[in-house]
């Protein structure tokens, strides 16, 4: 079946980014010029989807507010002669119809998507979170529509990630079925230290069966009160198959300072403005390094 909606849940706090998300949320911050969600929603676009759901909360009106028109905005531009900038700014409210959810509490990723129940309906659907960003020729959820096509049950998104550094992950074990698939036997969300049962990592992306919704609705808050989307996994591995999609990209987590930093490098040095600026200062702080 076509996926023709995306989830995007973005109400998250951002703990790890205050005090900077204490009133901007982590999704607008900027890597270079564009912000992190505009990015996921280019993503959404070039991938066919029709219709996004973005899940937002407290503080997170802004988030709406950036995809809409801006009448004030573009009229001042119009004035200006900045006919670049005005393609730009209209271009973003034009890219997709959005619908907004809101969940009156962050009580986890889990629960953020359940929030998209009724809008969703009963159809597989995508979900792609607010602050993980994926560089890649092809979409990423593009790449993983295209596999769902001959497939039932569901897909995610996963990645080597070293070793020493799977406990901060949620982590499958998986027999590989095909080229870059593998079938899910088990997933552990962020294993004990040295008790991962492989380095494959689930990545912010997934393709869900409808299904997922009944199950959420059943799984218990964790000891944090939070309904967490691998405990609703668990549950539907048991009725279809999931898959794990090994994409084809560049990951980052931009809702941590260390990931948001590298990708602000990364696509800062191949910024057409300021590339070649950003390349020379760098190496000057090689002395520091
Ligand atoms: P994170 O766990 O990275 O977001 O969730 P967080 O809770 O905001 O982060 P920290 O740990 O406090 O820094 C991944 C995505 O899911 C959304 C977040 O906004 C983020 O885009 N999310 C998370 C929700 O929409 N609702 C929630 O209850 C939790």
């Amino acid at each position: 079946m076509k996926v023709k909606k995306a989830v995007i849940p973005a109400a998250g706090f951002g703990t790890r980014f205050l005090p900077a998300t204490k009133v901007v949320p982590k999704e607008l911050l900027p890597i270079v010029d564009k912000p992190t969600i505009q990015y996921i929603m280019e993503e959404v676009a070039l991938s066919g989807i029709e219709e996004v759901i973005l899940i937002t909360g407290r503080e997170k009106g802004s988030i709406e507010d950036h995809f809409d028109t801006s009448t004030e905005l573009e009229n001042h531009l119009r004035k200006k002669g900045r006919d670049d900038l005005l393609k730009v700014v209209q271009e973003i409210s034009g890219m997709v119809t959005l619908v907004s959810v809101r969940q009156k509490e962050p009580l986890g990723l889990g629960h953020a998507i359940l929030c998209a129940k009724r809008v969703v309906g009963k159809e597989p659907f995508a979900v792609l979170l607010g602050d993980d960003l994926i560089d890649a020729n092809v979409p990423c959820i593009r790449q993983m529509m295209k596999i769902y096509q001959d497939m039932d049950g569901a897909l995610i998104a996963i990645q080597k990630v070293p070793r020493q550094e799977a406990h901060l992950y949620g982590i499958i074990k998986g027999k590989k079925v095909m080229d870059r698939v593998y079938s899910v036997e088990e997933m552990v969300e962020k294993p004990e230290k040295g008790k991962a049962p492989s380095n494959l990592a689930i990545i912010g992306r997934y393709i869900l069966p409808p299904r997922i919704f009944d199950i959420l609705e059943r799984v218990k808050p964790d000891r944090r009160g939070e309904i967490q989307l691998t405990e609703g996994l668990k549950e539907l591995n048991r009725e279809v198959p999931i898959y794990g999609y090994e994409f084809i990209g560049d990951r980052y987590d931009a809702g941590d300072k260390f990931g948001y930093l590298q990708a602000n490098l990364s696509f800062g040095l191949r910024h057409p403005e300021i590339g070649t600026k950003l390349k020379r200062y760098l190496k000057t702080l090689s002395s520091y390094c």
